[in-house]
């Protein structure tokens, strides 16, 4: 059956019948990332359930989630979503629970509960998820060029967090750009990178700032003297000029040979463009 088919059908008997009436204890449920909950909707039941006249029906975005009719479980439906499970035990204390095991970020949202009983009536309930920042990859990088450092902090989590930076009691925010994509599961994966001028011993914090309640996760990172990743970055900076140098005189060498010019504008020649290209190394390195 359509779900506004039952919607309709369902609501107009809630018209005729309106003594009956679902509740929910809880509006909105806020569960941890990979933690379970149960939401719950109840409904009066007099002195003993009569299964039969019973009808449960939970959907999300137009889907069914669950279907239970006359004491039985639509198993089809039950089944496309092995996490969610209807608790029928408690159906006789007047409680339809639905429960979600290893909560994620796709189950956010608002669910509705329709349950006919005599009477008809349904409720909504909202849920939303928390994903904390826990885990900070942090990096140091040096430019070697202009002796820059660039201080990157990685981390996934939900919802969306702010990345606060410090040094000190200084807020470097306004100085550090910020990639956001969706990563694992539905989770954003947030790339925040600072470049700064500093020298050895400065201490920088990253924090992961949740928008409403404005909790945080930190990571601490102290320059070292030299990191490793900038020796690093030194070796592949020297090979790569070192190979365009070697590039350059080779192709010079190879023109040089195929053009019949005198042999001091070669000498010439040569001369300005290997001084070109040896100019940057004596830039003095960090
Ligand atoms: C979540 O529910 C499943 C199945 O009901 C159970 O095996 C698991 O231990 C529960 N996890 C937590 C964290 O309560
Ligand atoms: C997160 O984003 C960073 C940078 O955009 C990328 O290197 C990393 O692989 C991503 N991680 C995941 C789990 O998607
Ligand atoms: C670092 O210092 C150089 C030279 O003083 C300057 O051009 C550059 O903008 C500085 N970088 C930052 C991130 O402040
Ligand atoms: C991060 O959280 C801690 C403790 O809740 C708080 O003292 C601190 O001010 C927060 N930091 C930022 C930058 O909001």
């Amino acid at each position: 059956m359509e779900i506004w088919l039952v919607f309709v059908f369902m609501f107009s008997w809630h018209l005729l019948i309106n003594a009956f009436s679902v509740s929910v204890p809880k509006e909105k449920y806020k569960a941890c990332y990979g933690s379970n909950v149960t939401m719950e909707c109840s409904f009066p039941v007099g002195e003993k359930l009569d299964l039969g006249a019973l009808t449960v029906y939970w959907d999300k975005k137009g889907k069914f989630l669950v279907k239970f009719v006359q004491g039985e479980e639509d198993l089809k439906i039950q089944n496309s979503n092995p996490r969610l499970r209807h608790l029928t035990d408690q159906l006789f204390k007047g409680k339809s629970l639905l429960h979600i095991t290893n909560v994620k970020v796709e189950d956010v949202g608002a669910y509705r509960c329709l349950i006919g009983y005599g009477g008809a009536d349904y409720k909504w309930i909202t849920l939303t998820v928390n994903a904390p920042y826990s885990k900070i990859n942090h990096r140091v990088n040096v430019d070697p060029v202009t002796s820059e450092y660039k201080i990157t902090c990685q981390s996934e989590g939900y919802p969306k967090a702010k990345v606060i930076w410090k040094n000190g009691e200084q807020d470097l925010s306004s100085k550090a750009t910020v990639t956001y994509s969706v990563g694992q599961e539905k989770l954003f994966n947030i790339t925040s990178t600072l470049r700064v001028n500093t020298t050895a011993n400065e201490v920088f914090q990253c924090f992961f700032q949740e928008k409403d309640t404005g909790k945080n996760t930190s990571a601490q990172i102290v320059i070292q003297e030299k990191t490793e990743s900038s020796n690093i970055d030194l070796r592949t900076y020297f090979g790569t000029l070192g190979a365009v140098i070697f590039f350059g005189l080779t192709l010079m060498f190879l023109c040089c040979r195929k053009k019949d010019v005198r042999m001091i504008d070669i000498e010439k020649k040569c001369l300005s463009r290997q001084q070109q290209q040896q100019f940057p190394r004596q830039r003095t390195p960090i």
